[in-house]
């Protein structure tokens, strides 16, 4: 297949060249651009806020703009800096302490993040959750993490099962006239008579600080902990690979429900001291365009599922745009089509850069940068300073242009230091003797770049999100019409995969469309609308081993009329 290459952006990059700098790149070095190299005193929240707001020449300058269809705000540095010092004051009065997990569950709006960083800055650690989760989804990560409190609105309460939570017992509630009982704030209103000072609590580079629940192919979604020390690969990357310099006005798109939505939401733009764009409510390509032209964005991050959608809605609509301050766009979260590279470059005269990185890593690994050459349907080169490669099954590195497991040299800054309560899941990532192993396949070519081959695992990415087959089968099992289920993710052209269900019904079921819907209809209630299977089949018997795993990948091969392979361990 012929590559097409793209030739770099011309401009003044902050990671000008790529070679020299990854020869002579040392992290000991960016540990320099932080207060806490000389002081000793580490919080991320007070560098990616405070010490912007001290700064005489900083602390008037735009740090959030926000808006959705009711609300249209604009905080500065210093703004942020009470903000989320009140924040910190009432959590810290309803004795949230150092190291106790604080989830918060709520739309995009200022508050989740002055919630956010305030619960940080009193050393606890933050738990977000993405605002569609449903019951049994809330539940779960609640009960892994014994979360002890929980920041959340009036109308999503009725989704976080206190009662069945023995661990959790202060629920901030943001909403108009909450009452206020035992356990039970009135966040918005503490929040508006608390104190806008707060002694930070410094905590050790080391000490927890945000755990993302993510899924797997088996068992339920583990909690990714991150320490403070991330910052450094945040930080670094922002510059390197967003080229964030502190006049830029950026947009991610992800919400912080994912780890994109806080590493590149909140911290990575912060701590450059960048401006940060958060548009609430949903997607509709005239309001993102909008947003776009709106805020002047210069720096955009998001995913090829939107990017996709954008694409569908024709060439005209973006022309009512004024779109001129836009000048770096970025992609993550699944694989990038030359077809896309190519729309971006007509419509937004301007290359789109694919990224890579998990949960797990914190922060970018993989990446094309602005004064590089970008070969369309790369993921990009390792980040300066990090060792990437392409290893068997043994832990061998395998030579250009040969398939293998996408691996990263252990010790990374960013990397995950705990999967919580599990440490032989965390173990099984570093098997390979001083390799972290992804569980996605790729090759790297002779000059670096690395090509993304697909999952080794069942893991499925619809719309960009990760969606664990194995909590979508659990969910479809509890049906009571449901006998067994396989979750497989079937291509499609916009969401890069959907969700696609086998289902056999136990007896005296009729497999009927209605039944279809009402079973779509409880997955979407129990667990959440994008782990919904959009596709059902039912069929009589799933293929099994003889242990009575269902088979996902003869499903799959059913699903694209490929060969079934090795069935040697399959049941009669
Ligand atoms: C996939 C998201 C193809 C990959 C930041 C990875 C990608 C998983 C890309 C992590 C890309 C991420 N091209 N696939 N550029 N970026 N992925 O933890 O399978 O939600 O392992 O992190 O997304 O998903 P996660």
């Amino acid at each position: 297949m012929k590559v097409q290459t793209l030739p770099p952006q011309n401009g003044n990059f902050n990671l000008a060249n790529y070679e020299e700098t990854a020869k002579n790149f040392n992290w000991a070095d960016v540990e320099k651009e932080f207060s806490w190299h000389q002081t000793g005193k580490v919080n991320i929240a007070y560098e990616t806020i405070d010490r912007h707001a001290e700064n005489p020449k900083k602390k008037d300058q735009i740090a959030l703009y926000y808006s959705d269809a009711n609300r249209d705000e604009q905080y500065t540095y210093e703004d942020m800096k009470k903000m989320t010092n009140k924040a910190a004051n009432v959590m810290k009065d309803a004795g949230i302490q150092k190291g106790d997990r604080v989830f918060i569950f709520m739309p995009r709006g200022p508050e989740l993040y002055f919630a956010l960083l305030g619960a940080v800055k009193v050393g606890a650690i933050v738990g977000p959750l993405f605002e569609a989760f449903m019951e049994g989804a809330v539940k779960s990560r609640l009960e892994d993490s014994e979360a002890k409190a929980i920041v959340t609105t009036s109308e999503l309460l009725d989704r976080v099962p206190v009662n069945e939570l023995p661990h959790l017992d202060t629920l901030f509630i943001v909403g108009d006239n909450v009452s206020e009982e035992e356990g039970k704030v009135d966040f918005l209103t503490r929040l508006s008579s608390a104190d806008e000072n707060f002694d930070i609590e410094w905590v050790d580079r080391e000490d927890g600080m945000i755990l993302h629940y993510t899924s797997g192919s088996t068992g339920k979604p583990k909690g990714v902990l991150h320490v403070h020390n991330v910052m450094i690969q945040q930080y670094q990357s922002a510059k390197w690979v967003l080229d964030l310099k502190e006049d830029d006005v950026f947009w991610c798109t992800a919400d912080p429900g994912w780890v994109t939505g806080t590493s590149y939401g909140i911290f990575g733009p912060w701590l450059v001291g960048a401006t940060n764009v958060v548009r609430g409510g949903r997607f509709s390509p005239q309001d993102w365009y909008g947003t776009l032209e709106k805020y002047k964005v210069s720096v955009w991050y998001s995913a090829p599922t939107a990017f996709r959608m954008l694409m569908s809605a024709g060439d005209e609509l973006i022309k009512e745009y004024d779109l001129s301050p836009l000048r770096h766009i970025l992609s993550v979260g699944e694989p990038l089509n030359p077809e896309v590279v190519r729309w971006g470059e007509k419509v937004f005269n301007l290359r789109i850069h694919d990224t890579w990185w998990m949960t797990e890593t914190g922060a970018l690994i993989v990446a094309n940068y602005p004064s590089e050459p970008i070969k369309a349907g790369s993921m990009g080169k390792a980040l300066p300073g990090i060792k990437v490669a392409i290893v068997d099954d043994q832990g061998n590195e395998l030579p250009p242009n040969r398939m293998g497991n996408l691996a990263i040299e252990k010790g990374w800054p960013s990397m995950m230091r705990a999967i919580w309560n599990n440490e032989e899941k965390y173990n099984s990532y570093f098997e390979l003797d001083g390799w972290y192993v992804s569980g996605d396949s790729a090759y790297m070519d002779e000059d670096g770049y690395v090509w993304f081959q697909g999952r080794i695992d069942d893991v499925i990415m619809t719309a960009g999100e990760r969606v664990g087959p194995f909590e979508v089968e659990s969910k479809l099992l509890e049906h009571p019409a449901v006998a067994e289920a396989g979750v497989i993710g079937k291509p499609d052209p916009v969401r890069g995969e959907i969700i696609k269900a086998f289902v056999a019904l136990l007896e005296g079921n009729e497999p009927t469309d209605d039944l279809k819907e009402d079973i779509r209809q409880f997955v979407k209630k129990g667990l959440a609308a994008h782990a919904a299977p959009r596709e059902i089949e039912f069929r009589d018997k799933l293929p099994k081993t003889r242990s009575g795993k269902i088979m996902r990948r003869v499903l799959k091969a059913w699903e694209l009329d490929l060969p079934t392979g090795d069935l040697s361990t399959m049941e009669d």
